[in-house]
């Protein structure tokens, strides 16, 4: 990495989880070490390896080979026995659960059934989840301008920033999904082979597109869903990126509790 960039575990945006998770859990390593943590779709295990060594039995879900291949190394170089990778889809998290703590860091985005898995979330934590994630703009005319925006308009944004004041994704009208309001997302071209879809490691892995639902729909299912408490934590990034990152991006942290 570029010297100048931050390690995970100095950045703010660890920083943020650290101190939310400090809020709700006992500081003790003792305590910590008989609590499960899952970070859900965890790229090479930079969060999961904080969260062990903060004390937690902590388990990252990762479903792409080059990404669980980097979680191993992180693992073997860390040497601590309470840190944890597998290579699986986050839908099956049930399977190694439960957990007292999940994190859910830029992956709800990813997926084709948001409701579905919160739902499978909810069920597999006992007390907290943090949830960073983007959500669809209720009104945004770009949209509803189909081929238009997607092949012409989103150029032009991308190159030159033309009254672009919230990032264009190229998102779909609002449709109901779920029983929730949302967008849908493309992410890759449907055909596209597996060993391509395997080399886009930031991306989704089992459906080509995601839904992106709309906050208050999210608020509501994660409500629905058995998290009696949901906040929006506002510090996530710190003064890393621009202050106006959340209208920018559409994208926020939420912080929800069992009661
Ligand atoms: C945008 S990256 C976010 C990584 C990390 N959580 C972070 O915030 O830095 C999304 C990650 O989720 C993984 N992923 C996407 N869909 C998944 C799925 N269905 N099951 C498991 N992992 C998935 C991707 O391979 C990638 O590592």
């Amino acid at each position: 990495m570029p010297a100048d960039t931050p390690i995970l575990a100095e950045s703010v945006m660890w920083q943020a989880i650290a101190e939310t998770v400090d809020l709700f859990f006992p500081k003790g390593r003792e305590e910590r070490s008989g609590m499960k943590v899952v970070d859900l779709g965890c790229l090479e295990g930079g969060y999961t390896a904080e969260f062990a060594r903060m004390g937690f039995d902590a388990l990252g879900i990762e479903a792409r080979a080059d990404n669980f291949r980097n979680c191993n190394l992180v693992k073997e170089n860390l040497g601590l026995p309470n840190l944890n990778f597998v290579q699986d889809d986050v839908r099956n998290m049930a399977r190694y659960g439960p957990f007292d703590i999940s994190l859910c860091y830029g992956l709800l985005y990813h997926l084709n059934d948001p409701v579905h898995f919160l739902k499978t979330v909810a069920d597999s934590t006992k007390k907290l989840l943090l949830l960073n994630t983007h959500f669809a703009p209720e009104h945004d005319i770009r949209y509803y301008l189909g081929p238009v925006n997607r092949y012409f308009l989103a150029p032009i944004q991308k190159r030159t920033r033309f009254l672009e004041h919230q990032k264009n994704f190229r998102l779909s009208p609002i449709t109901l999904h779920e029983g929730y309001r949302g967008r849908w997302y493309k992410e890759w071209n449907k055909h596209a082979n597996k060993s391509k879809v395997e080399k886009i490691l930031w991306a989704s892995y089992n459906n080509n597109r995601s839904f992106w639902l709309c906050k208050k729909d999210l608020t509501k299912v994660l409500h629905n869903a058995g998290f009696k408490h949901v906040f929006e934590q506002f510090n996530f990034t710190g003064d890393l990126v621009p202050d106006h990152y959340t209208s920018r991006y559409n994208r926020t942290m939420f912080v929800a509790l069992k009661a």
